[in-house]
């Protein structure tokens, strides 16, 4: 199988003390941070933006690798800020998206990789459709309804992945939502190899141990 890197998402962490929840996360050796960026009308929660990840980033030097999720309504409209403002991952949605071909190439034109979700509704074809005619970098497939940490895990969207892994097998494909010690296993046998956590890690008074368990759980 694929070897798997663990991203904590920090919406559940506190927010009030972001910048040092970051870096305790890399400190656990996370491979990398994952950003929940939601805009209220994309899904039901806001959270922060582009201002917030350019703090982040100054806080935790320039080598980190952090993706930011983007749950928002016209995901065209950030792209530049959150290249500049140090993101190197930039995720959208593809049900937010008119143009997602061209909006793959505008991410990249700002020195970003691509990432594109899917919502547990949409068909993985679309998704599919889509990289047969322009490639992304990232394929992150929910496991949760975006909108909220601490959900739990849809076993069915695995489904989904196996798809996915068959169609492209050097393809980066993350699973996003409910995913911890005891669903972990579900996401790299179907193939995911970006692997989210959220709540499993920032609830634990242990987070390494945490980090570190779920990469010996998916090791062969
Ligand atoms: C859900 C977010 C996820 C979430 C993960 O809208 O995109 O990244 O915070 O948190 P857990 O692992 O708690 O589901
Ligand atoms: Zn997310």
């Amino acid at each position: 199988s694929y070897e798997c890197k663990i991203g904590p998402s920090i919406l559940n962490s506190d927010l009030a003390c972001l910048g040092d929840e970051c870096i305790r996360m890399l400190e656990c050796k996370a491979d990398y941070l994952h950003l929940d960026v939601m805009d209220g009308h994309f899904v039901p929660n806001i959270t922060f933006g582009h201002p917030v990840v350019q703090s982040i980033r100054k806080k935790i030097g320039c080598a980190p690798v952090c993706e930011v999720h983007m749950m928002v309504s016209r995901p065209e409209q950030w792209v530049k800020a959150m290249s500049e403002a140090g993101a190197n991952i930039y995720t959208f949605h593809l049900e937010a998206s008119d143009n997602p071909q061209q909006l793959i190439k505008e991410i990249r034109e700002e020195g970003m990789k691509a990432g594109c979700a899917i919502k547990p509704a949409t068909p993985v074809k679309n998704l599919i459709d889509l990289l047969q005619t322009q490639m992304a970098d990232v394929a992150l497939v929910m496991t949760v309804e975006p909108g909220f940490g601490g959900q739990s895990f849809m076993r069915p969207m695995m489904d989904k992945v196996r798809e996915l892994r068959k169609v492209y097998p050097h393809l980066d494909i993350g699973v996003d939502g409910g995913v911890g010690l005891n669903t972990i296993k579900h996401c790299a046998d179907a193939g995911a190899n970006m692997i989210v956590s959220g709540s499993a890690i920032m609830r634990s008074n242990d987070p390494a141990k945490v980090i570190a368990d779920l990469r010996s759980a998916v090791q062969n």
